[in-house]
């Protein structure tokens, strides 16, 4: 068990690189399992999901390997079976992109329920929904989800409601569907429009990613290819967070800035000085920051995933801030750490009000997820005195080499191995 001990205050400057999209690579592996070749996938970021969906995939018997610092080989060839449902499935969310490749592949999947960070009730009934109408008919019995098609055919599904992974999985089973699938409603995230891209690099047939409306016509097989993933928009937007916490200077490097537009606008909205130039974008902080509302919504609004993050910076400015949570039901469980450093935030449902203060203070506190994690960091940077971080294993699910990456941002920052609270002495 490691903790993050952090002495606050100092200005971040200098470059950073931001590495591949988490949620490209956890979509885009799993998707591998469709190639009747060997796909390379270059750009993976080093960061435990990528390292657990991997080896998910090992256990199920594909051939997977880095073959250079950023570069994943899969040769799914050897997956006999349809079925995933080690322990290790429960612990990742994407886990359920496996119903969608394996449903693709095999017209069957059986895989444990995903589990994932704990906003509220995660149901996948829209990818079910999408499963079904491509003929698919299944059940959920002990944990386990089986899906089961004599032969999928295209057909037009409309999402009640706009979900990522629902539109990641159907295109996943309807790739190689007989005929043409439209998803309406869909997701319009960057890592859809990746995914789209990739699977098209191995022969498929896929118009509309990046607009709500998607349409799949059916390949009867993909070959292997290579194919680079897109930087990662929720670290670029972390670190520009940081940057602008701390008061510092900041050239963040490997970035699209059009994924970036809507958290852009709102640091810019803020106070936050933003350039952009070609793969990348300065982010400064001359001035107070300006108290302002965020709603989070699905792409291109602005993501939910950095909402903790702009909360910490919101509680840095003077007035009343709002947050309005558009996407989970319940991920404001980690404002009553932040308040250990003495914010002034309450949360009434899907709404948060951030009373801004003069300065946050040290203090331990844990991470609840992901986000969140990444939230206590810049809390910590920009508090004065020392903050520790508990659960640090939420942090490095997403974020590649967190620590070395703002030690040289000039962050006083460390990894330490907490104490064992148990360690009873023996008795003399
Ligand atoms: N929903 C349903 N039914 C479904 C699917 C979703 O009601 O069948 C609801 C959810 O409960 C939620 C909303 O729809 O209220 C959106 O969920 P979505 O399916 O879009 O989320 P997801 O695919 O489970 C991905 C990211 C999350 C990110 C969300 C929203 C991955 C692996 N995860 O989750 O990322 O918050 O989209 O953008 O791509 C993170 O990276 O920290 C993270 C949590």
């Amino acid at each position: 068990m490691d903790k993050f001990v952090i002495n606050g205050q100092k200005k971040l400057s200098g470059e950073v690189s931001i590495s591949g999209a988490k949620n490209a690579a956890v979509a885009i592996i799993p998707a591998a399992i469709l190639s009747d070749g060997i796909c390379r996938i270059e750009n993976i970021p080093n960061i435990n999901d990528v390292t657990l969906i991997s080896r998910i995939l090992a256990k199920m018997g594909t051939d997977i390997k880095m073959i250079d610092k950023t570069t994943l080989q899969i040769n799914a060839k050897g997956i006999k079976s349809p079925e995933a449902s080690c322990d290790l499935v429960r612990q990742m969310r994407a886990s359920s992109y496996l119903l969608g490749a394996l449903l693709g592949r095999f017209h069957k999947a059986m895989v444990s329920f995903p589990g994932g960070c704990d906003f509220g009730v995660r149901p996948i009934d829209q990818h079910l929904k999408g499963f079904t109408a491509l003929g698919a008919s299944y059940k959920v019995e002990s944990g386990i989800v089986d899906v089961e098609a004599k032969e999928l055919i295209g057909n037009t599904i409309y999402m009640d409601i706009v979900s990522v992974g629902a539109t990641i999985n159907i295109m996943l089973a309807a790739v190689k569907a007989k005929g043409l699938t439209v998803i309406e409603n869909a997701a319009k995230e960057p890592h859809i429009v990746d995914l789209a891209n990739f699977l098209n690099s191995m022969g498929a047939d896929i118009t509309g990613a990046g607009t709500d409306c998607i349409k799949i016509r059916g390949v009867s097989s993909l070959q292997g290819t290579t194919y680079s993933i897109i930087p990662d928009q929720i670290e670029a937007g972390t670190y520009m967070v940081a940057a602008a916490a701390t008061g510092g200077n900041v050239l963040i490097k490997n970035v699209i800035p059009k994924h970036l537009e809507a958290i852009s606008a709102k640091l810019q909205e803020i106070g936050v000085v933003i350039e952009e130039f070609d793969e990348s974008v300065r982010v400064s902080r001359p001035s107070k920051l300006n108290k302002c509302n965020v709603k989070t919504m699905p792409h291109p609004g602005f993501p939910t995933d950095m909402q903790p993050q702009i909360a910490v910076l919101l509680s840095m400015a003077s007035g009343t801030s709002m947050i309005n949570e558009g996407v989970w039901d319940n991920r404001f469980k980690y404002i009553e750490e932040l308040n250990r450093m003495g914010t002034k935030i309450s949360v009434d449902g899907k709404i948060a009000v951030i009373d801004g203060i003069e300065e946050l203070i040290g203090a331990p506190v844990k991470a609840i997820d992901l986000r969140a994690g990444a939230a206590m960091i810049i809390a910590g940077l920009a508090a004065k005195g020392t903050t520790t971080i508990e659960n640090v294993h939420y942090i490095e699910r997403g974020y590649e080499n967190i620590i070395n990456k703002l030690k040289s941002l000039g962050a006083d920052i460390k990894k330490v191995e907490i104490e064992n609270q148990n360690f009873m002495p023996k008795a003399l």
